[in-house]
């Protein structure tokens, strides 16, 4: 019964998760009466992030893990037979604020995410709320749905840039998250697409998958050819990175829309005066709503969406923390990275 478990900035340790060291000092494991047998957790960016200490609210010790999938354990409240393949919406909102009494709960004022503020799904047996619960098709392979959470991710930022067919669309960033909006962005009918990104291997494995890649060097060129020099109609930026959206501006075109969705770890500088004079739309993106991670789990299940061709590794969480964590964090090649625990 192996968890990851942050445990303060820069350490994390697979623990056996009835340790009495964690019972002791742990607000409970998770929260909500359902249990979960975890088959597969995604790692990310935010895994790290919380791992170096960056999300200051955080409280160690927790179990990590906010992307996983698996089957139910012990039901509780939910009503769903024993065994039943869900995928697990992390969101825990307050019931109370603007946000959630007005459809929003996803940007609640409070949001707490399950595996970064309540133990995760990095562990054999995680419990959640019913409310969190996407059920699955019986037969569901469950590597593939394990894609769940990041493809909703994307799926909420199209629905937020509100891409409309035939559009020029531009996507700084071929991370998991780049790559995801490339996908469903082309499934929604982009005209044309075009992925800029450092890393040789994340441009490859994208060319592989059919994406027009471009190095960052390359992109405003490529842009004003294929635009017929008005600049996209359309640009995500999926990086996180200030030297990515700081050309967003100069790249998209009058009234055209820049897709805010990477997290920055400082302000970035950003020509505002580009996007006054062309009169362009910034839209944030946050999470998802749970009719958005429904429709990540439609084209995971019609394959729109090829997780297979994503999932680059795959570990046992034996190895996690050298094999996964570490890896992801020294080297970025890695596309989507799974914890391999009751598949
Ligand atoms: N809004 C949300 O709810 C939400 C959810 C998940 C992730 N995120 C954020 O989205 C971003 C992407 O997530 P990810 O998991 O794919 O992260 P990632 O770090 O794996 O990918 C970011 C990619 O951007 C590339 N990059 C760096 N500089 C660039 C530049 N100048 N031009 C183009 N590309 C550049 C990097 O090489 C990397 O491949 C992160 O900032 C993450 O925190 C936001
Ligand atoms: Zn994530
Ligand atoms: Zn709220």
């Amino acid at each position: 019964m192996d968890a990851i478990v942050y445990l303060e900035p820069d350490r994390i340790a697979t623990l056996p998760d009835d340790a009495d060291l964690l019972r002791a000092e742990r607000r409970g494991t998770g929260v909500g009466d359902v249990v979960i047998d975890v088959a597969y957790t995604g790692i990310c960016g935010t895994d790290l992030l919380v791992w170096h200490g960056g999300l200051t609210r955080v409280v160690p010790p927790v179990v990590l893990g906010h992307e996983f999938v698996g089957r139910i354990a012990d039901p509780g409240g939910s009503g769903l037979p024993v065994g039943t393949p869900v995928a697990v919406e992390p969101l825990l909102s307050c019931g109370e604020c603007w946000a959630c009494r007005h459809d929003a709960r996803h940007v609640c004022r409070r949001l707490r995410l399950i595996g970064v503020d309540v133990d995760g799904g990095a562990a054999a047996r995680v419990r959640v709320p019913a409310g969190a619960l996407h059920p699955l098709p019986r037969d569901a392979d469950l590597r593939t749905f394990a894609l769940t959470e990041p493809t909703a991710v994307a799926v909420h930022m199209v629905h937020r840039a509100a891409l409309e067919p035939g559009q020029h669309v531009v996507v700084l960033g071929g991370g998991p998250i780049g790559a995801l909006v490339a996908l469903v962005a082309t499934h929604r009918g982009a005209g044309s697409l075009t992925v800029s990104e450092p890393n040789d291997a994340r441009r490859a494995l994208l060319t592989g998958l059919g994406v027009h890649t471009v190095r960052p060097d390359e992109l405003a060129e490529v842009v004003a050819a294929r635009t017929g020099g008005e600049g996209a109609d359309l640009t995500f930026d999926v990086t996180g990175h200030p030297s990515a959206i700081a050309v967003a501006p100069e790249i998209t075109r009058v009234r055209g829309t820049i897709l805010v969705g990477g997290l920055f770890h400082e302000p970035p500088a950003v020509p505002l005066q580009v996007v006054t004079l062309r009169e362009q739309i910034l839209v944030g993106a946050r999470v998802y709503t749970s009719a958005h991670v429904d429709e990540a789990i439609a084209l995971l299940a019609e394959g729109a969406v090829p997780a297979a061709s994503l999932i680059t590794h795959e570990v046992a969480i034996a190895d996690a923390e050298l094999g996964a964590y570490r890896m992801l964090d020294q080297d970025r090649s890695a596309m989507k990275i799974l914890l391999r625990i009751n598949p």
